[in-house]
């Protein structure tokens, strides 16, 4: 018997990317999203490449009664909850918003896993937890920060709900998955990021800017302590991260958990500078990006990266792709997109 998976927020750029290596890995894949940051490109591209169309349903985890329909109406062995805002800017403006949105639907996934017999819950967490780490790379003993937004803090505050219900119900488990920076597409170029406006993060900026969507990319800052004074990240391919998150679901569908409630860190332990990742995308892709440098960016911490080895070890999960491959995946993602492929 297949195992289904629900993937809430499956339409957008992770969930997408896992809906596939999930299907793909052999199980049942049940997509659900609200399309509030996303249209159907990526869903059509997930159904392209696997040749089918994996069940998909549109609604609001905000809506309890829908949740709980859906958990009463399919038998789900284990949730991923990617449904979730994420633009830290817009968090600080619209505390509430945030708050509301990305508790109150994380909440009513536990409550409906729970009334229904019980779930393995998998939450979509970030390194953002650690804020800016004295020591690195931060492994999951380091300890977090107090969060400088009201994104971060949700993400916490999530963390915390999820280990708390653990101890409580027993019919819940949890994972916890702190993603250092996702980047990169899918291969195929059918699915990728999606970003609507201006795009805040780094590859999507490069991206749009090399396509001629933007004109110029600004460098956030170029004196920070760091060897060539842009700062310091750990990218993460979106295929490597999303397989994270199949090794993560089969222990726990299979029940080899150490305790009821893990935390892994998912990236590669290797720090890339800002400039550094410049320059690769432009020499993996021949070409010259438009590029100047601004004033820091409030709110940016100047290193972040994390040991991968627990998820190495745990989870037989290891980041397979180069920066190369995945800046080449993400630029081949944006020519599909601009029909130029
Ligand atoms: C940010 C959030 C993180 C969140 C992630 C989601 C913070 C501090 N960061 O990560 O919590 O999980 O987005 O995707 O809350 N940069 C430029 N020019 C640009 C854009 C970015 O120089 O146009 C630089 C930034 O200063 C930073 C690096 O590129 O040094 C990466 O930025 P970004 O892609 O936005 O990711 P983070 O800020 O690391």
């Amino acid at each position: 018997m297949k195992k289904t998976v629900l993937v809430s927020g499956g339409a957008g750029f992770i969930g997408s990317h896992v809906s596939v290596e999930l299907a793909q890995a052999g199980y049942d894949v049940l997509i659900a999203d609200n399309m509030s940051n996303c249209d159907e490109t990526n869903y059509n591209g997930v159904c392209k490449i696997l040749g089918y169309a994996p069940e998909f349903v549109k609604m609001d985890f905000c809506d309890s009664e829908a949740v709980d329909r859906l958990f009463a109406g399919h038998k789900i062995d284990a949730v991923i909850h990617f449904a979730a805002y994420k633009a830290v800017g817009e968090s600080v403006a619209q505390p509430l918003m945030y708050y509301r949105n990305n508790l109150l639907s994380f909440m009513n996934v536990i409550e409906a896993a729970r009334k229904n017999g019980g779930c393995n819950v998998l939450f979509s967490s970030s390194a953002t937890v650690y804020g800016e780490a004295e020591d690195l790379p931060v492994t999951e003993k380091t300890g977090r920060k107090p969060s400088t937004s009201p994104y971060g803090n949700t993400k916490q505050i999530s963390e915390d709900i999820l280990r708390d219900c653990v101890k409580a119900y027993p019919e819940i488990k949890g994972i916890a998955l702190r993603y250092f920076n996702p980047i990169g597409a899918h291969p195929s170029a059918l699915i990728g990021e999606l970003p609507r406006g201006v795009p805040n993060n780094l590859v999507p900026f490069i991206t749009q800017t090399a396509i001629g969507k933007r004109e110029c990319l600004s460098i956030f800052g170029k004196d920070y302590p760091t060897e060539d004074g842009t700062c310091l990240r750990d990218y993460i391919d979106v295929v490597d991260l999303a397989k994270a998150h199949v090794c993560a679901v089969t222990r726990m569908i299979e029940g080899k958990m150490k305790a009821d409630y893990e935390i892994y860190n998912i990236g590669t332990g290797r720090p890339v500078s800002v400039l550094e990742l410049v320059n690769s995308f432009e020499k993996v892709n021949s070409l010259k990006l438009n590029y100047k440098f601004v004033d820091r960016r409030p709110g940016d911490v100047v290193s972040i990266y994390g040991s991968p080895a627990l998820a190495n070890e745990e989870l037989g999960w290891k980041a397979e792709r180069s920066v190369e491959e995945t800046l080449a995946a993400a630029w081949a993602w944006e020519k599909a997109l601009a029909g130029k492929n």
